[in-house]
Order: structure tokens, then sequence, then C-alpha cells
């Protein structure tokens, strides 16, 4: 979002609508549209901010203590709030983890964040962070998870789970390619369901998961909100294992 002006008035609306249906997380960066995003999202919220779990993300490159703070007041100012429900480092880069923990740690203390975690954090990354001081209240590791990239179930999302991490899902329909998968088409079409609906659907069912899907059309906003009311039985669940099978050893984290 807020990568096309002409688009603004369209996404702020999708935004808005998602809100009136009750799905309430939202999730940017800073990085994304060089700002842009989080202003939409700030022209999204305004006057509803109680409403919204607010998200959003801090370069690496802005990971030392005080750059991470000076970047949440910059995200803050942007997104036209006082405070984010939860920030996260947008992935691992080479300021030490011990500065990033401690800006995130400050920030909370302030009061400017309520929670705080990471992203594209493997699990090596995650067993250091882990073991620092203080490391232990990340809260969420926002990473790479659809039916086609199921990776991180192999050690990943036990790891995270053992330690109280939710994993935030994203690019849950691969960035719109899952929707044109013909494994996929054929389920949802048995199922009497979009494909859209069954991909998030899948997401949905597992515990200490959060699903961020990204749309910036009203139609499409339906759709998504429709995955909430659907029910996957125990036969379409071994289909759907038998389509996209779970990981049968390590492989490196994915990420986009
Ligand atoms: N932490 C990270 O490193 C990271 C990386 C990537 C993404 N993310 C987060 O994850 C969110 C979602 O990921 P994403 O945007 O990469 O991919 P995605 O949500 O898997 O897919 C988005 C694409 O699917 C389309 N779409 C959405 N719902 C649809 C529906 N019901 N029917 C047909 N098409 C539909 C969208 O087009 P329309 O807009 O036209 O509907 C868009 O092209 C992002 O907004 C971001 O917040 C995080």
């Amino acid at each position: 979002m807020g990568e096309r002006a002409r688009d603004r008035a369209r996404e702020v609306a999708a935004l808005r609508l998602g809100l009136d249906l009750g799905m309430t997380l939202i999730d940017t960066a800073e990085m994304y549209a060089d700002g842009e995003a989080e202003r939409i999202v700030g022209e999204a919220i305004a006057g509803r901010r109680d409403e919204v779990f607010l998200v959003s993300k801090v370069y690496p490159h802005h990971g030392s203590r005080r750059g991470v703070v000076a970047a949440c007041e910059r995200s803050l100012a942007r997104l036209g709030t006082d405070r984010l429900d939860l920030y996260l480092l947008h992935w691992r880069g080479d300021v030490a983890l011990s500065e990033t923990v401690a800006g995130f740690e400050e920030l909370r203390d302030a009061g400017r964040i309520r929670d705080w975690g990471v992203s594209n954090f493997d699990r090596r990354d995650m067993e250091e962070l882990l073991a620092l001081p203080g490391g232990a209240r990340c809260a969420a590791n926002q990473l790479l998870y659809h039916l086609d990239c199921r990776g991180i179930e192999w050690d990943l999302e036990p790891l995270c789970r053992g330690h109280g991490v939710a994993i935030m899902a994203y690019s849950p329909l691969d960035e719109g390619r899952l929707l044109r998968d013909r494994r996929l088409t054929a389920l949802a079409e048995r199922e009497g369901v979009t494909p859209a609906q069954l991909a998030l659907a899948w997401l949905l069912a597992k515990r200490n998961v959060a699903v961020i899907p990204k749309t910036g059309a009203a139609v499409h906003v339906h759709d998504n909100h429709g995955a909430l009311s659907v029910e996957l039985s125990p036969a379409m669940r071994t289909e759907i294992e038998r389509s996209f099978p779970p990981p049968k050893r390590a492989s490196p984290l994915k990420m986009i």
C-alpha cells in the first residue's frame, strides 16, 4: 500500500472496511512505500485507534538502542498515534540484538509500544534472542507461512510456541500466487469456498498463529473475511495434507 497515489483512497477504504468487519489487526512497516504505507494506515485508523491492534516494523539498520527509539517515534508520527501494540525488528541485521532489545524495552517502559517482537528469525536467531537478558519478552515472530511453504513447522514453530512467541503468517496467499494453484482451486471448489478462504482458514485454524493477508480491494476484503466462518472438515484437512504436505526435514527459513 502507498506505492501509487491513485490507489490511496481505495486502500484507505479497504482498511476501514476491514475494521468495520472486525478484522482489527493491521500490519505495516517503516519500509513499506518509504513510510507512505504507514501514512495510509494513519488515515484509515484516524478516530478509531482503540479498535485496532497496530503492528509496525523497524529496519535492521535502525536497530541500535537509540535508532529503534527514533524510528518508532517517526512511525508513530506517520501513523498519527501515540502507541503501537506490537513493534517488530523486520529482519536480522548487523546490529547486536542486545541493542535492539534495549531500545524495545525503553519504548515499552515509556508506553510507546505494548509489546515487541521480530520477523524472519530462524531457529538459531531465536535461540540467540531468547538467551539474552529480556530476550524472552519477545512476543511474536512474523514469518513467511502458507500452504505451499510449511518449512517452519519442522522446528521453528514448535520452538516459538514453547516460548510463548506468537507466529504471524505473512504473505499467507503467497502474494496471490497460491490463488492460481490448481491443487488449491480444486479443493476450494469441492469445499464450496473460494481459494483465498481455504488458504486463510487453514492458517486460522492453527493455534498460536495470526494471519495477515493484504488487499486493497473491497471485494477481496469481504472474501478474506469469509474465511473466519469456514470450518474445515476432517476429510478436507486430510486432503489438504496430501496436496500440500508438511516438511520432512529441516530447511533454511524462506523469506520475501
Ligand atoms: N515481515 C516481512 O518480512 C513481510 C514480508 C512480506 C509481507 N509481509 C506482511 O504480510 C502482508 C501480506 O503479504 P503480501 O502482501 O506479501 O501477500 P499476500 O497477502 O499473500 O497476497 C497479497 C496479494 O493477494 C491479493 N489478494 C488478497 N486477497 C485476495 C482475494 N481474496 N482474492 C484475490 N486476490 C487477493 C492482493 O491483491 P489485491 O490488493 O488486489 O486484493 C495482493 O496482490 C503484507 O501486507 C505485510 O504486512 C511481511
